[in-house]
């Protein structure tokens, strides 16, 4: 029996707390608001996320994965009866582009998981590299065996596995390449890595750490062990004194800035290509870079913390800072 409602998070004369004895109406209205919250929250969450994709995880590893003559198989397979159907149509008809969730529920499509800009401009970027990469290798490596058969690719493939990941299988880091698709992966994942990834978790870094409660480098006291304990005095001696603070702060001023000779991702100035088609394919890059910058920017100008660590005019070519 719900005994009080507030309807938004922040406590403010236009956000009532509404109560049973307030007129039918507005107590009604309030919670007709809660249940349609509820409803959104139940399908996205509850339901949709935590059993039906959870499943199908389950389900899809099954499959990859053990064999039909395996016990666990004959368990589990009568357990995932049509999950992989179901979600296809979800995926389709409900949390699509143009699907229920859109048109019908105030969630919308991107209510699910909505300002999440690293990860809508990341895909992009890597899209655009991934073709760029599959472009140029396999102008050169033409085909598997030609990719098994490039030493040089295997050697340097290898050696990375060996010596920077130990040797370690778990580490997903492949010994060698079998196809052409497995390098493009590896080496759009190497281009991204050095350019988009290392700018959206560097250059942000004065943005979020420049004021120093936000992101103290160190600590000056022991964590507190019980509640009750602290106060603005002890806040204070936490936190670093200010010649640690500038230095702090100076450290990530530095990091955040470009380098003086900064080159953009997509740039060659050193002209390592000299054929025609890589040099085609770099142009091409270069203009999907340019119209991803420019929808990068209109889509900023509506926002309050605009977004821009992954706009390619932004993103260096190479760790460099
Ligand atoms: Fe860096």
């Amino acid at each position: 029996m719900p005994i009080a409602i507030q309807l938004k998070q922040i406590p403010a004369d236009d956000n009532p707390i509404f109560f049973p004895t307030d007129s039918e109406y507005d107590w009604l209205t309030a919670k007709i608001f809660v249940r349609s919250a509820d409803f959104n929250d139940h399908q996205l969450n509850a339901h949709l996320l935590r059993t039906h994709l959870l499943a199908e995880v389950f389900a899809v590893s099954l499959l990859r994965n053990v064999p039909m003559v395996h016990p666990l198989y004959k368990l589990l397979v009568p357990h995932t009866r049509y999950t992989l159907q179901i979600n296809k149509l979800a995926r389709g008809l409900l949390i699509s582009d143009d699907g229920f969730f859109i048109k019908f529920a105030a969630s919308g499509g991107e209510g699910c998981i909505p300002n999440f800009y690293y990860r809508d401009d990341g895909i992009k970027l890597w899209d655009i590299i991934r073709r760029f990469v599959k472009g140029v290798l396999s102008f050169y490596d033409k085909n598997d065996t030609e990719v098994q058969k490039d030493s040089a690719l295997q050697k340097w493939i290898s050696d990375i596995f060996e010596h920077e990941f130990l040797s370690q299988t778990g580490t997903g880091i492949p010994q060698s390449f079998t196809t052409v698709a497995e390098m493009v992966k590896f080496v759009t994942m190497v281009i991204f890595t050095c350019s988009g990834q290392h700018s959206a978790v560097n250059t942000g870094q004065f943005d979020y750490g420049g004021w120093m409660p936000n992101t103290p480098t160190t600590l000056e006291i022991p964590p507190p062990t019980e509640k009750g304990t602290t106060n603005e005095a002890t806040m204070l001696q936490a936190f670093p004194n200010m010649g640690i603070a500038a230095n702090g702060m100076a450290a990530m001023w530095l990091l955040s800035r470009p380098s003086y000779d900064s080159v953009p991702l997509g740039q060659y100035p050193e002209q390592h290509f000299s054929e025609e088609t890589p040099c085609d394919l770099i142009m091409d890059f270069q203009g999907e870079l340019q119209i991803l910058s420019e929808n990068i920017t209109n889509r900023n100008k509506n926002l309050e913390v605009p977004y821009t660590y992954l706009d390619p005019k932004v993103v260096e070519n190479s760790v460099s800072l």
